[in-house]
């Protein structure tokens, strides 16, 4: 049994217009997660990939298919039961500049979780100390608001506040896509020694071949809602099997101008035969 089991998960949203269809965005997606693995989903925009880590948190009403988590059903949880899985599986989004409070100190950002779990004060002021410390940032910051950080910084906020309760899951949703390449890398790392310490798993959610390859276990590649290959990390980023999964990892960028040139040749072929 894995941690987190996907099986045909659809979701639809209401179409426009009056009498409209709904529009179907996940068609039958089976995806599963175990413990202390990182699993990547790429595929390019609009395929469908924040909808599938919003279905896992409860944000987006399921069209059918089921989630489990740790072997039960949470697919159609809603109010407290739902609320009670947020110890469990948390979440970090892209943009660092929206996803914290501003008004809030980091202080009371990262124990605001601890005392809803029933943490003492005493408590929860050890525990954010020693989150700090696990992603890197002074002690001081406990005091300081989010506008005093960086977005790299901010990001390793969000990411301390997730890592607060002691989570199993986390859904990153393109967390390092809005930083730049330096700051990029160094909340991967982040997120990798943390992992092995944590033992959490994520599911890890990001539009850049490169990105996922480096952080993920395995990698499902998701194309218009519809999943077209799983497979290891390694082999389905740079030998995939399906045509899709090639066009991708052609149009990803290389920073090597030959390899570059190579992608550019290559993918002239491959849309010329089609
Ligand atoms: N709340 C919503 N209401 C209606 N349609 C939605 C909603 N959320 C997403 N969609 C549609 O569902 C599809 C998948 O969107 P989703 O955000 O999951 O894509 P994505 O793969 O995360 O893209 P990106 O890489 O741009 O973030 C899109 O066609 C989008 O327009
Ligand atoms: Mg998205």
């Amino acid at each position: 049994m894995s941690l987190l089991e996907i099986e045909d998960l659809r979701v639809s949203f209401p179409g426009k217009g009056f009498r409209a269809k709904p529009n179907e965005v996940l068609h039958g997606i089976d995806l599963d997660v175990g413990a202390g693995e990182t699993v990547g989903l790429v595929g390019e925009s609009g395929s469908g990939k924040t909808t599938i880590g919003r279905a896992v948190l409860g944000l987006v009403p399921m069209a059918g298919g089921s989630i489990r988590f740790g072997g039960q059903e949470i697919g159609g949880l809603a109010g407290k039961a739902r609320r009670g899985l947020a110890s469990h599986i948390q979440v970090v989004f892209q943009d660092p500049y929206t996803s914290l409070n501003p008004s809030m100190t980091i202080g009371d950002i990262l124990a605001e979780p601890l005392i809803v779990q029933g943490a003492t004060a005493h408590d929860a002021r050890n525990r954010v100390r020693s989150l700090l410390d696990k992603v890197e940032l002074p002690r001081d910051a406990v005091d300081r608001l989010p506008r005093e950080f960086s977005g790299g910084q901010r990001q390793r906020i969000a990411i301390a506040r997730a890592l607060a309760p002691a989570p199993k899951l986390i859904v990153c949703d393109e967390p390092v896509s809005a930083l730049d390449l330096s700051t990029q890398a160094l909340v991967l790392e982040l997120l990798i020694d943390l992992q092995r310490e944590t033992g959490a798993s994520y599911l890890f959610i990001s539009h850049d071949l490169a990105v996922v390859r480096h952080i993920s276990h395995r990698v499902t590649v998701l194309y218009r809602g519809d999943l077209v290959e799983t497979g290891p990390a390694a082999k389905v980023t740079r030998t995939p099997d399906h045509e899709y999964t090639k066009k991708l990892l052609l149009a990803s960028p290389v920073a090597d101008p030959e390899a570059q040139q190579h992608n550019r040749e290559a993918r002239k072929r491959l849309l010329a035969a089609e």
